[in-house]
């Protein structure tokens, strides 16, 4: 599969090396058109991709994916609609500020578009991917799209009017994972545990937790009982979360990411 892509930044960047990553997608199938730095250039030297000079080199690609800033995005559908290849290439947009209304009013509602949001995990195939289709686009169509991100981890098909707060959560999420993953090993440090020791004994805890909790589908509360004897050490640790307001410190933070 060729895969075209505009920008090579933090997420374009972490794509390309999810998709080599995956050892599906070999350099040559990726076509890259970077910005006006030496970002693109740089990577290219590291990843050995294509560097795309000219939209027309897009042409042999089997779907585009615009991983650019928001105002970069319509000046790019404009280029690509004046490009006027010969099929009409499937569009992946990151770009969180764009909706898919506002893509369909320059390319036409009947051009096959997505509109899809991933998060960092992407880099080593374990993304999580927020994804809304076009109406028009066709199952073939769909099949392509969905095969160039089913390398980069799990893809969730979500209504337009919940991509924002879907993408934020699994977007920024990470950062608050990362805090507690190193505040919880400041605790484990401060009572003698090494450092290094701590992140990789809190990382697969965690990776632990949330495989557990995705496959047996329990109620996350039940799980924390199931590890909470009367009494004991566990619950007292929950206790001085709740009494320094734990609960409500996440709940605000994500209330953060939509901006209440
Ligand atoms: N970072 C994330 O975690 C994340 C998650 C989900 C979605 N997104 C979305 O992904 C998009 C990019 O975010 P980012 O964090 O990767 O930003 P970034 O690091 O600033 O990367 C954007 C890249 O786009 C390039 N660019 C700008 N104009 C271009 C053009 N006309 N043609 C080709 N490339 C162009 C820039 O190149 P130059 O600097 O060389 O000009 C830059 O390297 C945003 O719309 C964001 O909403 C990001």
């Amino acid at each position: 599969m060729n895969i075209g892509i505009f920008g090579a930044g933090q997420m374009g960047g972490a794509m390309i090396k999810g998709w080599l990553h995956s050892g599906k997608i070999q350099p040559q199938e990726i076509f890259v058109k970077g910005g006006h730095s030496a970002t693109a250039a740089n990577l290219q030297k590291e990843l050995s991709f294509h560097l795309v000079d000219s939209l027309k080199e897009f042409a042999a690609c089997d779907v585009l994916v615009i991983a650019v800033g928001t105002t970069a995005v319509e000046p790019i559908l404009h280029a690509i609609k004046e490009a006027n290849f010969e099929k009409k290439l499937p569009i992946i947009s990151i770009a969180a500020g764009v909706s898919l209304k506002e893509m369909q009013a320059i390319m036409g509602t009947d051009y096959p578009l997505a509109q899809a949001i991933p998060n960092t995990p992407v880099q080593i195939g374990k993304g999580l991917i927020a994804i809304t289709y076009s109406e028009a686009l066709q199952a073939k169509q769909q099949e392509v799209i969905d095969q160039c991100l089913y390398f980069l981890g799990d893809l969730l098909e979500t209504p337009a009017e919940q991509l924002d707060i879907v993408s934020s959560v699994a977007g920024c999420g990470p950062a608050f994972v990362d805090i507690f993953m190193e505040a919880m090993a400041d605790g484990a440090v401060l009572h003698g545990m090494s450092r290094k020791l701590a992140y990789e004994v809190i990382a697969k805890m965690m990776v632990g937790s949330a495989s557990l909790a995705l496959e047996s589908g329990q109620h996350p509360g039940a799980l924390k009982d199931g590890v909470t004897s009367p009494g004991g050490t566990t619950i007292r640790g929950v206790a001085a979360l709740e009494k320094n307001g734990f609960r409500h410190a996440v709940i605000s933070g994500v209330s953060g990411l939509v901006g209440e």
